[in-house]
């Protein structure tokens, strides 16, 4: 397990550094998954990923495993304008992008981002789809766009029983939002009244995406072999190509079909109870979803900071931090922003910007304390990366073990500013799922905004398909190309 070392960079005599370091080390220790702790969680998230396939047991499932209906990748024959919605992380956007045939490319031509204020987050599914619906308006007019009714991509990162593409029920919301009337609710026909509500202007079939899912499309463009999605951002959440015939919840034998496994409520059941810490328990329970979403809380941008403030004001409870004063702004809830951790975990500048961060938060800090709060930073997001290892080495393994193959050879697609900003996580996560999956060669493609432009990829690959069949339900019965 890698750690920071804590003594090069104290001055004076060892002596009473060691014994600080050993303390602080004490409360740090449940962070600390062993190998054999990691393939244990492995083994019990393959066991609910089975059981959110299963046709009757996908009602009790944490891990919903949910039919996407996505199952074709692009073949470079789609082609057209598209829009693009995007909700989920930590901005809603709204993009026209372009498929281009000849040179089998996806161009954004424009995009807007919108705020959505935290009244409109925690307000009701009303309010929330008029602001979409009126950010759309604006856009269309700024883009000269409006009267061309184009198709529509919705990404729409939270977990979503998906009925067909465009009939997507809200399962629970996730990630800060709480917006009342949506659960259990079809998102597309809300989105569809709060633009009939204003009655200027139409669009046409809608294709709901999970991030997920618009992550693997759009690396799916560039890298064939790509078939997992991943996010590590806001929250986290992966989906994989899964084979029908295991799908028992779909009518179908042949192909395959992307599944959205929605991993972030892996635990949610109890079963990681032993792996949380105290600090997991007091962010569940101070969350506004609590009970819910037990593996993204301990891994995703929307918690990882608030644990660590948590560590923080304990340590100096325990008086092995900052003289054992905490200040105000310690002491107030979410303080301890995400990026805070990446800027502390830099390898050059880390120490420098740790004793800035701890200086805005009006903590009276020495050198110790600055060595303190970047191993405990350092502990938090190394357990978040292993984590996601253990998670994504259940998915190789999975396929490798699908396929009847010795050896597999795949690509996961990747998004989440976690992911993309912390300085070593994708290094830490990718040397865990060597270890976890021995025989799985991963490689890890960045998405390009696989949230825009794989939603119009998505889109444009359901155009397609509606064109070649008649009806809807004969989707049922296509074949993948993947
Ligand atoms: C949602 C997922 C989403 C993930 C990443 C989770 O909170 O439940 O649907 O893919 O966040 O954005």
């Amino acid at each position: 397990i890698k750690q920071i070392d804590l003594l090069p960079c104290l001055p004076g005599p060892f002596g009473s550094e060691l014994s600080l370091t050993l303390q602080v080390q004490k409360h740090l220790e449940p962070f600390r998954l062993s190998l054999e702790k990691l393939q244990d969680v492995s083994a019990r998230l393959r066991k609910d990923m089975i059981r959110g396939l299963g046709k009757h047991s996908h009602h009790r499932a944490s891990v919903k495993m949910l039919p996407t209906f996505v199952r074709a990748t692009p073949d470079g024959t789609e082609k057209g304008d598209f829009l693009a919605l995007d909700l989920g992380g930590t901005n809603f956007r709204v993009l026209h992008v372009r498929v281009l045939e000849e040179e089998q490319r996806v161009l954004k031509m424009d995009s807007q981002i919108c705020a959505i204020p935290q009244d409109i987050m925690l307000g009701t599914g009303e309010k929330l789809f008029d602001h979409i619906a009126a950010c759309l308006a604006e856009f269309l007019d700024s883009q000269k766009l409006r009267g061309q009714t184009l198709p529509l991509g919705f990404t729409f990162s939270f977990p979503c029983e998906q009925k067909e593409i465009d009939k997507s029920i809200l399962i629970r919301w996730t990630k800060g939002f709480n917006c009342s009337g949506v659960e259990g609710e079809d998102v597309v026909n809300l989105l569809k009244e709060a633009i009939h509500r204003r009655g200027d202007y139409d669009i046409s079939s809608v294709a709901m995406v999970n991030d997920t899912v618009g992550t693997m499309m759009s690396c799916g463009y560039r890298d064939q072999s790509c078939e997992i999605g991943m996010i590590i951002g806001t929250g986290t959440n992966a989906c994989y190509m899964e084979e029908m015939k295991n799908v028992k919840r779909v009518e179908g034998e042949d192909g395959r079909m992307c599944i959205n496994t929605e991993w972030g409520g892996f635990g949610d059941d109890g079963c990681l109870k032993d792996v949380l810490t105290e600090f997991d328990e007091e962010v569940d329970k101070t969350s506004i979803n609590p009970g819910v979403h037990t593996f993204e809380k301990m891994i995703s941008g929307m918690y990882l900071g608030e644990i660590v403030r948590l560590v923080l004001l304990k340590l100096t409870e325990e008086k092995l931090l900052f003289r054992g004063c905490p200040s105000e702004a310690l002491l107030t809830p979410g303080s301890f922003e995400t990026r805070f951790i990446s800027e502390i975990e830099e390898p050059d500048s880390g120490l420098e910007n740790a004793k800035k961060i701890l200086t805005k938060l009006d903590l009276d800090w020495d050198l110790v304390d600055a060595c303190v709060a970047r191993l405990v930073c350092d502990t938090v997001s190394s357990r978040s990366a292993r984590l996601c290892a253990a998670a994504l080495a259940t998915i190789v393994n999975r396929i490798r073990i699908n396929r009847g193959l010795d050896h597999l050879k795949t690509t996961v697609g990747v998004d989440g500013t976690v992911y993309r900003k912390h300085p070593n996580f994708s290094d830490e996560l990718q040397a865990a799922v060597r270890l976890l999956a021995p025989k799985c060669d991963v490689t890890f493609l960045i998405s390009e905004d696989g949230s825009g432009k794989g939603a119009a990829m998505v889109t444009a690959v359901a155009q397609r398909v509606w064109a070649c069949w008649a009806s809807p339900d004969d989707l049922f019965h296509c074949r993948v190309t993947l």
